[in-house]
């Protein structure tokens, strides 16, 4: 079963939230790459919506692990988000794909982002950095 959880509220390490991206990358439907992502995004209220990638036999309909938290968390209504772990099983940082940063940077802003492996956090940045110069509705006022 998905892992539900709260966390405490004083970790600041992002242990909790990077064990659920653990777990959740466990039920990743990655058959045509082989390649598992498991993701947790932390709610401002404390909550963690996990997600895993999930790919399809056309390749481009595939849905990255971030972008399927995501997805979850603003259907079930909730729309403000602190922390994002991102895990795969590799010795560098995993980062978030073009596509995922920008739906992040859309309805997460400025997030933190953990990136890990099965073993430990390769990498603590925030969204800013990876997507410095971001198209967003600004420019469309
Ligand atoms: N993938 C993710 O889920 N998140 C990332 O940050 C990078 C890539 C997935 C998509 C695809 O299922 C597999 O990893 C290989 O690209």
């Amino acid at each position: 079963m998905p892992l539900e959880l709260t966390l405490a509220g004083d970790d600041v390490s992002g242990e909790s939230l990077v064990a659920a991206a653990i777990d959740a990358r466990t039920r990743a439907q990655a058959k045509y790459s082989g390649f598992q992502v498991g993701a947790a995004l932390e709610t401002a209220d404390g909550a963690v919506v996990t997600g895993c990638n999930v790919e399809n036999a056309t390749y481009g309909l595939t849905l990255c692990a971030e972008r399927v938290a995501l997805v979850k968390a603003l259907s079930d209504g909730r729309t403000a988000f602190t922390r994002i772990a991102v895990v795969a099983d590799t010795a560098d940082p995993t980062p978030p794909c073009g596509a995922c940063r920008q739906l992040l940077w859309e309805f997460c802003g400025d997030i933190e982002v953990i990136l890990a492996n099965l073993e430990r956090t390769t990498a603590t940045l925030r969204l800013s950095a990876l997507l410095p110069m971001p198209f967003d509705g600004r420019l469309l006022e």
